[in-house]
């Protein structure tokens, strides 16, 4: 932990410097979205002002500068989650279009008519819809692998049948904060030779992932959420499921030969990239993760962890608090309810006092219904947040049950 000074971290982000409703911002939405610091602000800026052109398509040297830093972003990407290629990293618009594009390329070429692809009970309506929308194209079968009230998996009844053909389970839920056992998932899919795509969107802030230790055949994530811009975000997949996988979307830079009458598609990963991708994008979501990796994700996870322990005591001790999700293995996330107060009414009164929640279901109907509460509460830390504004949380919180009596 020595050496971890989010007060330095602070000064790295401008807009943490905010006031709303006079009040100093304190941000715990960054489940929604982390705020950006100003390396990834600065890296977007100075792309447009000095080094932007198309990627892949020019000889001349701003195309040929602005390419070498776009695929030097990916570079940075595959350390990142230590990917064993570059090839097996495919920009994306975020976590939902990675998902879709397994679903509609991955799915649609291997899974068929009684078919089933298993997901859990915890998952964001981006790795549910996509399959529902497979299922109604195919004849597929969408299961559901059960969690208890702690909002844990049942491991003994993740259950693989003869006919799963894929497993989509995320890393850690948004709504709960729940951190899954998920190389114990690969490895029981991979005894039965079922690919698993891990949705990574809340995971990969939060400590280091390897996607090669995993083993996981596919891996979502967005930029946003990993203090980079939204509108990129990652596939991973192993080289050779995507080198058999047909392309999803058409266009250029996806082929290497067009005729009127056939296409012959380009090598990885660019036969996933049809279009002009979000180039400033991809090169700032690499300042993002030089910047991460200039503080360590071990102390940022190893921070966020303190920081959740403090505020989940806090918590507990309130009257008529209850908290949405109490794995044992969690990532930064208190989800909670209060007795006779609603989370929208929560949320918009603790925006009085400068605190950003979200309230909602948080894209996570099933899960609301598996609790029957209609919405929560969620307050989500980065590595940025403080104890004392887990204490300016905890107080607001208070100041808000004294008004509802
Ligand atoms: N998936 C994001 C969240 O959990 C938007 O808030």
């Amino acid at each position: 932990m020595s050496g971890f000074d989010p007060g330095r971290i602070r000064a790295d982000f401008p807009i943490l410097g905010e006031f709303i409703h006079g009040k100093p911002l304190i941000y715990l939405d960054n489940a929604a979205s982390t705020q950006k610091p100003r390396a990834v602000i600065e890296a977007t800026s100075r792309v447009y002002e000095h080094d932007y052109a198309n990627v892949h398509r020019g000889v001349h040297t701003l195309s040929q500068r602005a390419t070498d830093l776009f695929e030097g972003a990916r570079e940075k990407v595959r350390a990142f989650i230590n990917a064993g290629s570059d090839k097996e990293i495919v920009f994306v618009r975020g976590t939902t279009e990675a998902i879709n594009l397994v679903a509609q390329s991955y799915g649609r070429a291997n899974i068929g008519a009684g078919d089933e692809i298993l997901i859990t009970a915890m998952e964001h309506h981006s790795n549910i819809v996509p399959w529902q929308l497979l299922c109604q194209q195919t004849g597929a079968v969408l299961k559901v692998a059960p969690m208890n009230q702690a909002g844990e998996l049942i491991l003994d009844r993740f259950e693989l049948s003869e006919r799963t053909r894929l497993v989509s389970v995320a890393h850690m839920s948004n709504a709960l904060g729940t951190l899954n056992p998920v190389k114990r998932i690969v490895e029981l899919a991979h005894g039965r030779g079922v690919p698993v795509l891990l949705d990574g969107a809340q995971a990969v802030p939060h400590g280091a992932v390897d996607v090669q230790a995993l083993d996981c055949d596919f891996y979502a994530f967005s930029g946003h959420k990993l203090y980079g811009p939204s509108g990129i975000g990652v596939l991973y997949g192993k080289a050779k499921l995507l080198d058999a996988m047909p392309p999803w979307q058409g266009g250029g830079d996806m082929i290497r030969m067009v005729t009127f009458e056939r296409s012959e598609y380009n090598t990885l990963p660019y036969k996933f990239e049809a279009g002009t991708p979000d180039i400033a994008g991809a090169i700032a979501l690499g300042a993002a993760i030089d910047y991460l990796q200039g503080i360590g994700m071990e102390a940022i996870a190893e921070y966020e962890q303190r920081l959740l322990h403090y505020a989940t005591e806090k918590a507990k001790a309130i009257r008529g608090l209850k908290i949405i999700g109490e794995a044992a293995e969690k990532g930064a996330i208190l989800s909670f309810t209060l007795e006779h107060v609603h989370p929208h009414d929560i949320g918009t009164l603790l925006d009085q006092l400068g605190i950003a929640v979200r309230a909602g279901h948080h894209c996570a109907m099933p899960v609301m219904d598996f609790y029957r509460v209609p919405a929560t509460t969620r307050a989500s830390f980065a590595c940025y947040n403080t104890f004392e504004e887990v204490d300016a949380l905890i107080e607001g919180v208070q100041q808000i049950i004294e008004v509802f009596g």
